[in-house]
């Protein structure tokens, strides 16, 4: 067996070397690595994935709080491949996606909380520039919470776009949804780094983003390493 692009070049990946990542599977998909790459690989139907068009245009945005997504794949052995090449030459390509590659995260061992100050407001500051490039390409975001992002020292990294979908709903609905998305996350981090949730209780604003913001108003506020009850 052999990774395949949709225009069925051959992916440079052996597989004999790759190593599974996630053990348990909880939703869909299998996790390599290999080198610096990810390969998911979707174990049941595709309905759980993403589709080619919402990878099409999240791979081409770069930037550092998004995954880099590199290629969708079909997994074909040999005999299947000469078929599926002598369809695709005459133009019957049935391209079946089996899963993706992606770049490799090192989660880096860090409590986001008791970082420089900086280090909070920054990575919120571009996560926000991040969900306005996404909600300008009409995608909504779905799923973003801390088991899939990966923390890092130089920032938080969103992964699994699965259920990031295109929507037809006006840019604002979309980005009132997607910072709705923003802001559980950053609950998840506060909830799963050990600090009060009362705090978010109190967090003014009629939407995620203002309460974002509100947020970002406190961290500015409280010293370091930050104790948001005072
Ligand atoms: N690009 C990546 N870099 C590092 N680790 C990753 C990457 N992508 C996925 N992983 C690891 O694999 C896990 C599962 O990946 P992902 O969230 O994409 O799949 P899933 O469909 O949610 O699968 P599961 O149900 O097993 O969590 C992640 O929580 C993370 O630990
Ligand atoms: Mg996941």
């Amino acid at each position: 067996m052999n990774l395949y692009s949709k225009s069925l070049n051959r992916l440079d990946i052996d597989l004999r070397k790759v190593e599974r990542i996630n053990r348990l599977v909880i939703t869909n998909a299998y996790i390599y690595r290999y080198l610096d790459l990810i390969i998911k690989k979707y174990w049941v139907g595709t309905q759980y994935a993403i589709t080619d068009e919402v990878f099409e245009l999240l791979s081409a945005i770069k930037n550092k709080h998004l995954m880099e997504l590199y290629e969708i794949f079909t997994l074909l052995s040999d005999t299947d491949y000469e078929q599926k090449h002598n369809d695709y030459l005459r133009g019957k390509n049935s391209f079946v996606m089996d899963g993706y590659t992606a770049k490799f995260y090192q989660t880096d061992d860090i409590n986001p909380l008791l970082e420089n100050s900086s280090y909070l407001l920054t990575n919120i500051e571009e996560l926000k520039e991040l969900v306005e490039i996404i909600s300008h390409k009409h995608i909504i975001m779905e799923d973003t919470k801390i088991e899939n992002a990966i923390i890092q020292r130089q920032g938080i990294v969103l992964i699994d776009p699965d259920f990031y979908h295109l929507s037809t709903k006006s840019i604002e609905e979309i980005r009132n949804k997607n910072y709705r998305e923003l802001f559980c996350l950053l609950r998840n981090i506060f909830e799963d780094y050990g600090e009060d949730l009362q705090y978010f209780m109190h967090l003014r604003g009629d939407n995620a983003l203002e309460k974002i913001n509100a947020m970002e108003q406190e961290l500015k506020r409280v010293r370091r390493p930050i104790d948001l009850r005072k």
